[in-house]
């Protein structure tokens, strides 16, 4: 079993609290928060202590892992404070802004031995799972053309994610998650160009990349943090090869959490269209046990620190190209 610090219980720290909730191997024994409210929340969810600092809460329990939920600008002091406790530590998406903070975050963790996980959810999300087996098995045949999209409204429960510095907007904090689901299918790319529209505060919050691979597939990748009114949260991929095309299509409300309508559809070349159903397991759980798993059995954890690294160095190109108006080479 084991004992679990959760340190940010917001929007995500609560859905990771939810998580652990239903894994039998872990139980949160801690939840860090510098406001009271959310952590006696945080704290009443899991059944644990709430503690304003994580320093705190390293001296009242004997703590395993810390989950890091924190606004982005805070992760790396917060990984390198948990590592250097000897914890594990499973850091929120995007894990940091330049490949410097990162190598110092891998090296305090390589330094006390401790496994350290991104939390990519993406790559654990259902569907995503289902068309990754698809691709991977050959059933889209050579892959032509990939187009995947994430659009969301603003935040409405903290604002924080306004300032580029705290949270990268929407290129760090939107779009990493379908550059890091195209890594796990075709790995680092050739190229890419990107275009977008940078917000009066400073972040790119609307994002359109073109991204091609060496092994001839290329992909056009939309991503917003930006809608305006009403519209839902949405998310879409679509992949077509020789041999056929697998298309996902979901609709949210305010954000991923409410209500959703989807479509999953495969379209073999020259069959019948197939609508697919994906095993509907929780993402957030189907991510932290992998890694418990991992970490219990002594193997690699699922998303690698070098995957996360690429994905950061992918990210970072994007936004010179977003910067330069040019392509970048990978
Ligand atoms: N995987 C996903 O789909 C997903 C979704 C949302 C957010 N995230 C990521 O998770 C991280 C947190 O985002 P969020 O939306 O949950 O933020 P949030 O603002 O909802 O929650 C962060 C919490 O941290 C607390 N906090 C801030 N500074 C602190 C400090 N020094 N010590 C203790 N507590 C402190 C705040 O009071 C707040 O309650 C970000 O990196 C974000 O990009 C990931």
């Amino acid at each position: 079993m084991l004992n679990v610090a959760v340190v940010g219980a917001g929007y995500i720290g609560l859905s990771h609290i939810a998580a652990y909730n239903q894994i039998e191997n872990a139980q949160v024994v801690a939840v860090v928060n510098r406001s009271l409210e959310k952590r006696q929340e945080g704290a009443k969810e899991a059944g644990g202590k709430g503690y304003a600092t994580l320093k705190d809460a390293l001296a009242n329990e004997k703590i395993d892992l810390v989950d890091i939920c924190l606004p982005t600008a805070l992760h790396e002091e917060f990984v390198i404070e948990a590592a250097n406790a000897k914890c594990h530590v499973l850091c929120e998406k995007p894990v940091t802004f330049t490949l410097e903070s990162y190598d110092r975050m891998i090296k305090a963790c390589e330094d006390n031995g401790v496994y350290f996980m991104v939390a990519q959810v993406a790559r654990f999300w259902p569907e995503f799972i289902t068309i990754k087996d698809y691709v991977d098995r050959g059933e889209l045949g050579d892959i032509h053309m990939i187009y995947e999209k994430r659009l969301s409204r603003h935040p409405n429960w903290s604002n924080w994610h306004r300032n580029p510095e705290i949270s990268g907007g929407g290129l760090y904090d939107m779009n990493i998650h379908d550059i890091d689901y195209l890594y796990t299918l075709f790995g680092m790319p050739e190229e890419l160009y990107a275009s977008g529209w940078k917000s009066p505060s400073g972040c790119w919050n609307h994002v359109s990349t073109n991204i091609s691979w060496s092994n001839g597939a290329k992909a056009v990748v939309e991503t917003s943090l930006e809608m305006t009114g009403e519209f839902p949260f949405s998310i879409e991929f679509r992949g077509t090869g020789d041999k056929g095309t697998i298309h996902y299509a979901m609709r949210g409300g305010r954000n991923i959490k409410d209500e959703a309508s989807a479509s999953f559809y495969f379209f073999p070349e020259g069959g019948e269209s197939q609508e697919l159903e994906a095993d509907q397991k929780d993402m957030f759980v189907t991510e932290i046990s992998s890694y418990i798993n991992a970490i219990e059995n002594g193997i690699e954890v699922p998303v690698t620190p070098a995957e996360s690294r690429d994905v950061l160095k992918i990210t970072l190109a994007i936004k010179k190209s977003l910067e330069t108006g040019e392509v970048v080479k990978l």
